[in-house]
Parts: C-alpha cells; structure tokens; sequence
C-alpha cells in the first residue's frame, strides 16, 4: 500500500499563500516517505524542516493577523511538530539511518491531525469572522 499523501482540494483554507505552502509539504512529505530514497531520508528531512520553518512563520503572522483566538496553542503545537522532526533528523544521521514504519506512520497521522483538522479550523474562523462568509 502506498503512503504516499495526495493532496485533495478539500483541504484548502482558501488562503492561497498558505494553501501552496500545504501543497508543497505533502510533496516534501512524500518524499521522505518514499521507501525507494531511504539514502537520502536525512537530506530529505532537513528539507522538510526548513519548509516547516517557513511556513509555521507565515502561518503564525497569519493568525496573529486575524487574531485567531487559538493562536497560541497553535503556535506551541508548531513548535512540538518541529523538535520532535529535529530529533528524528538526529537519529537517522549520517544518512545511512532508516526511518520506522512508526516514524513513517507518525509524520502521517501529524499531517491529519495538524494540517487537515487544526490547520482547517482557523481556516474556517477565517472564512467565517474575518470574511463574513456563511457556510
Ligand atoms: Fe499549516
Ligand atoms: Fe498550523
């Protein structure tokens, strides 16, 4: 069975910077779960991290500008995804580690969790109280 993620429009917060952010990390993740680049999983995953980096920082000016009230649970659910990435980075260092199958099945389930639920939840707040929109 295939892990890897395909990215469904129903996942769109309808914020497009953000949107093309959450497009280009289920690539990134992709990529590091693509068992056929195990070699590379360590390169992989530092370009990952810097994604993350970039947009957890744009994701957080975002929020802090629509005043979203979960703002800082949000921001501190960041940070966790980001050590807990920089320490899988350092075990598999040198790039001859492997990633698990729990590893692998981790960086999923944060996908789900944080992108698709979280992540839609200030999308939502956003449609709803910054543009008015009733749906
Ligand atoms: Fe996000
Ligand atoms: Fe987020």
């Amino acid at each position: 069975m295939s892990e890897a993620l395909v990215w469904r429009d129903a996942w769109a917060l309808g914020v497009e910077l953000l949107d093309a952010q959450h497009r280009d990390m289920v690539r990134l993740i992709n990529q590091v779960l693509d068992p056929a680049a195990e070699s590379a999983v360590g390169a992989r995953l530092d370009a990952l991290i810097a994604h993350l980096r970039r947009h957890f920082d744009t994701e957080q000016v975002f929020l802090r500008a629509i005043d979203y009230p979960l703002t800082d649970q949000h921001c501190r659910e960041h940070a966790l995804q980001l050590a807990e990435l920089v320490d899988l980075r350092r075990a598999v260092a040198g790039d001859t580690g492997a990633l698990s199958a729990e590893d692998r099945a981790g960086i999923r389930q944060w996908f789900f969790n944080h992108v698709v639920a979280e992540d839609r939840r200030f999308g939502a707040y956003y449609r709803r109280v910054v543009c008015g929109a009733t749906e």
